[in-house]
């Protein structure tokens, strides 16, 4: 398969750690649904880490916890996929998963065949516990070769956080996306440190195998497994539009069968989700430098521009840049109109935009060329 655009879904990891079971699973598809996440674009469940019984049974397949799991995986993935969404698990390339269950190693095939027989539409493959004398590149190579045969159409989510260079090897692998961070918490020390380290990271993403800056932490406040302080709805926005810009995948953590409206409106932004969306995936750039206080500007299929001014940092600034830094010169005769994608309000400039930014803000525009 080709990933065209970035998934966006739901995973069980951020809130609910090992308090995973059927109902938990089946409650959130539903309410992906009757939240109207699905209509906004939202698709894929995933149980992450946690769902399998600590040992393999005599022969030597990975076993759903029945506990948690009483009918095992397949008839949850059923639920899922009748209700028009798709199904996502995880298992890791080590010896045992980052939370002390089986991992694939040397069960690529087996495991791959398994996920096949469940209906499995996604695959998140963490890095723990991995023998140190075969590569991390190797070990992702097997899995995605193990995938690439299992006969069904699996979303390989290769989870190595960056390291021992997976940036140079990932591509190699056949991974749809790539984490390229540490894991996410619920701060906005986490959320700044993500942002930051993605700057230089951006030559490596592209259509078919994005970047991933992990999942989302908008709604959690400070409830639930990577809870800790929590954010401010401001810096939930700026999360979420940041993720969206930069084509992360927008993976949502918290608990979406409690939503409150104001989070619910945050992760249905449409016109936000068209950017992380859209068709053309053309490279970010930044036009002023400034990894704590970037100006990020990506150029869009119809031939308009995503800009967004952010602002990490603890006290305020000044932001501004001309049109000519999109390409648009004084000589091609040609003006922007700017729509701010969360006030809605349009303004249009010949030549330059200023504006200050709080500490923890930002401004995201969709920005449309026409004629002086
Ligand atoms: C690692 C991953 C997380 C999560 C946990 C599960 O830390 O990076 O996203 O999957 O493992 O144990």
């Amino acid at each position: 398969m080709i990933l065209k655009t970035p998934p966006l879904g739901w995973n069980s990891w951020n809130t609910f750690a090992s308090n995973i079971n059927d109902q938990l699973i089946r409650e959130s598809a539903l309410a992906m649904v009757e939240s109207g996440l699905k209509d906004a674009g939202y698709e894929y469940i995933v149980i992450d880490d946690c769902w399998a019984l600590k040992e393999r049974d005599e022969n030597g397949r990975m076993v759903p916890d029945p506990e948690k799991f009483p009918e095992g995986i397949r008839p949850v993935a059923d639920y899922v996929h009748s209700l028009g969404l798709k199904f996502g698990m995880y298992t890791c390339v080590g010896e045992r998963t980052c939370a002390d269950y089986p991992g694939s190693y040397d069960h690529e095939f087996i495991d791959a065949a398994s996920f096949a027989e469940w209906g499995v539409d996604y695959l998140k493959v963490d890095y723990c516990f991995r023998p140190r004398e075969t590569p991390g590149h190797l070990l992702y190579k097997r899995m995605g070769t193990a995938l690439a045969l299992c006969g069904r159409d699996i979303l390989f989510s290769a989870c190595s956080w960056g390291a021992d260079n997976t940036a140079e090897w990932v591509k190699s692998t056949g991974a749809h996306i790539w984490r390229s961070t540490t894991d996410i918490f619920d701060t906005w020390e986490s959320i700044k440190k993500i942002a930051m380290q993605q700057t230089d990271l951006q030559k490596y993403s592209s259509r078919g195998c994005f970047n991933d800056m992990d999942m989302l932490v908008v709604g959690m406040n400070g409830k639930g497994h990577v809870g800790l302080t929590g954010c401010t709805e401001d810096e939930y926005r700026l999360h979420f539009s940041l993720w969206a810009l930069l084509n992360s995948p927008l993976m949502i953590g918290c608990d979406i069968r409690n939503m409150p409206d104001a989070i619910k409106s945050i992760i249905t932004n449409k016109a936000v989700i068209a950017i992380n969306q859209d068709p053309s995936y053309i490279m970010p750039f930044m036009i002023n430098s400034h990894p704590e206080h970037p100006i990020w500007v990506r150029m869009l299929d119809n031939g308009d521009f995503a800009i967004g001014l952010f602002n990490y940092e603890d006290v305020p600034v000044q932001h501004h840049f001309s049109i000519a830094d999109l390409g648009l010169n004084r000589i091609s005769g040609k003006k922007l109109e700017l729509t701010d994608l969360w006030s809605g309000e349009t303004f249009t400039t010949e030549n330059f935009v200023c504006r200050h930014l709080e500490p923890h803000s930002f401004l995201l525009y969709r920005g449309t060329v026409k004629d002086v």
